[in-house]
């Protein structure tokens, strides 16, 4: 329902916009009868409008606000001009400059909505701009018929260069900087006091290593980044960026507690690379995002990563460097924790499942490598935890049916007391994880990620069970019992932001693109979200667009507090990357317990590429790196 009112409401909007020059050119042509036509149209498209803000209510102010308080006054105005000016005949030179007006009044309201320009400012020029219109139309002579040709030559003219000249411009005033620091920029304080905000001098985020006080590490990796030929299961060959040559990259598997060391090294032909530990709370200064905690790593060159493993669990790590491009082409792969104490039953399965799309966009979906039905044997009696993680931008749904299943882990975190379900069926958002476990029964299981699968039998040779019912869709919200939690709804926050997400047409960095803005502006424009170490900080989310964004904070794990304004009743809800649905308002919250600065992202890297960015910065935090195109670090 959202999603058809919010797209109707688009269209309606585009159509606003020729209507609205052709009732302009009617009007000052004198062709009555099709000006009188169009603005009709122009007046429905109005109303209509209004309606879909007057639905939107349903979803809160939020959704409806900047409708109406778009369309009303275009509405009004045009209404207003019809009533005093216009005359059923048309013809008065009056009543042309009328229609024309309105034309205009509602062509920019419509186009500035749909680009999310400066509400007052440009309702205020369409005003002026129509007044104007209307006064002079007012005073043209009753026939002007011998000068038509030439007037209607150098109306053309006249609307062709405008609409050029604006399209120009519009492109040419969202060229990125060459060169901006993350410690420079506006920043938004969330309403809390932030003393002494420097853009230099305090600590640089390489400095922030974390207190490892250069003990040996007990676990030592080494990752190469080089180009490989990948082979899927159904034969085809996929160029891939690749770490050890090997896609998706090595799954690295870790103790809790284990002080980890990583040497990145970069063998690829003519690109830097990172790495970025996704969902593992690491010190800044190893986060691995280009331009903001390091420099991308050149070819041929190192960088050696270390941290603390100190929540078990089941994350990812990737590249963050033209991150849209290098995950999709395979520099990703999987990082387990296990436990502590827990010793894992010597017997059991633990698997995890990378879902990951090939190719581009509409490319092949696979897990693995595998787009098919793989099949697995597994003895009865034995435990299964199945590890599954969206490598994705796009949600992806994943089904296990054929045996009672519990859903143990969202993002790394237990669930607390995970109820058994009868089958589990999970929207996991992108560069999200959730665990599933279940005993293996005599009959066969079956994993289904949207196409690709896997069934587990004990004679490894069971087909998909085909007939098997869809099991309901989890809420998280609602799933596991509640425990303990070391804030909740009701504590005090020293940081209140609201991050609302916008659908836009328009362009970013020179280029015609579908933005999604985060508070109307895309990165690096996005305010810093400033706090101060130990804040408490509540984050809402209000997500007015016509897409999935999975929101990622990096560095620290959000409690989710509220879904679409219900409190959460289940398990606590911990997230590093939360999909916020078309339509939905999340309220979270976490604890700043950990310096730096973080990016804050859409993990539709897609929507980040396109400027779907923005940053948690600390009181004092500085880096000395540069993202742009006169550098040589693009982290989106
Ligand atoms: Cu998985 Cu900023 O990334
Ligand atoms: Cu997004």
């Amino acid at each position: 329902m959202f999603l058809w009112v919010h797209y109707a409401d688009m269209v309606i909007a585009l159509v606003q916009l020729p209507v609205a020059v052709v009732a302009w050119w009617a009007a000052t042509g004198r062709h009555s009868r099709t000006s009188a036509v169009a603005f009709a149209v122009l007046l429905g498209a109005a109303v209509l409008r209004v309606a879909a803000g007057l639905v939107l209510l349903r979803w809160g102010w939020e959704f409806a606000g900047p409708r109406l308080v778009w369309v009303v006054p275009a509405l009004l105005a045009a209404a207003t001009a019809h009533l005093v000016w216009l005359r059923p005949t048309g013809r008065r030179p009056g009543g042309a400059g009328a229609v024309a007006g309105t034309a205009g009044i509602v062509s920019v309201a419509a186009m500035a909505q749909l680009a999310g320009v400066g509400a007052a400012a440009v309702t205020g020029v369409a005003i002026v701009a129509a007044s104007a219109m209307g006064y002079a139309y007012r005073r043209l002579p009753r026939r002007p018929e011998r000068a038509g040709r030439w007037r209607a030559a150098v109306r053309a003219a006249v609307g062709v260069v405008a609409v050029a000249a604006a399209t120009v411009g519009l492109s040419m005033a969202s060229a990125l900087p060459a060169r901006s620091s993350m410690s420079g920029g506006a920043v938004d304080d969330g309403g809390g006091a932030v003393a002494g905000h420097q853009h230099s001098g305090g600590i640089s985020v390489t400095e922030l290593t974390g207190a490892d006080g250069g003990e040996a590490a007990v676990r030592r990796f080494t990752l190469t980044a080089q180009a490989a030929t990948v082979r899927l299961d159904s034969g085809a060959q996929v160029a891939a960026w690749t770490f050890n040559g090997v896609a998706p990259g090595p799954q690295l598997v870790v103790r809790q507690g284990d002080l980890v060391e990583v040497t990145l090294v970069n063998r690829l032909p003519g690109a830097g690379v990172t790495v970025h530990w996704h969902g593992v709370d690491v010190p800044n200064a190893m986060d691995g995002v280009a331009g903001v905690t390091q420099d991308a790593v050149a070819p041929g060159a190192t960088f050696v990563y270390r941290f603390r493993a100190s929540r078990a669990g089941t994350y990812w790590y990737h590249s963050h460097e033209m991150a849209s491009v290098q995950v999709r082409r395979g520099l990703f792969g999987a990082l387990v924790v296990l436990p502590r104490d827990v010793p894992a039953r010597q017997d059991a399965v633990d698997e995890t499942v990378l879902r990951h799309t090939w190719g581009d966009e509409d490319g092949v979906a696979t897990l693995g490598l595998a787009a098919g039905v793989q099949r697995r044997s597994v003895p009865a009696g034995r435990p299964v935890r199945l590890r599954l993680v969206n490598s994705d931008g796009k949600p992806a749904t994943f089904t296990v049916t054929g045996a009672p299943v519990r859903v143990v882990a969202i993002d790394g975190t237990d669930v607390h007391e995970p109820g058994v379900l009868p089958g589990a069926r999970i929207l996991v958002g992108g560069g999200a994880r959730y665990d599933v476990e279940f005993t293996m029964p005599d009959a066969p299981v079956t994993l289904r990620a949207e196409g690709p699968g896997i069934v587990y039998s004990p004679s490894g040779d069971a087909g998909p069970d085909r007939a098997a019912k869809e099991p309901a869709l989890l809420d998280p919200a609602r799933y596991g019992t509640p425990a303990a939690t070391p804030f909740a709804a009701g504590s005090h926050f020293d940081r209140r932001f609201v991050l609302r997400i916008d659908e836009r047409l328009g362009f970013y960095d020179g280029r015609p693109a579908v933005r999604y803005t985060l508070n109307d502006a895309s990165f690096p424009d996005v305010p810093m979200l400033m706090v101060a170490d130990g804040d408490l900080v509540e984050v809402t989310y209000v997500n007015r667009s016509g897409q999935h964004h999975p929101m990622h904070l990096h560095g620290h794990h959000m409690l989710v507090l509220s879904r679409d304004g219900r409190a959460t009743t289940g398990s606590p809800w911990w997230v590093d990357t939360l999909d916020v649905g078309p339509g939905e308002t999340f309220r979270v919250a976490f604890r700043a317990d950990n310096p730096g600065l973080w990016m804050d992202h859409c993990h539709d890297l897609e929507h980040a590429a396109n400027g779907m960015i923005l940053h948690l910065g600390y009181t004092g935090v500085t880096s000395p790196f540069l993202t742009g195109s006169g550098t040589a670090n693009h982290p989106e």
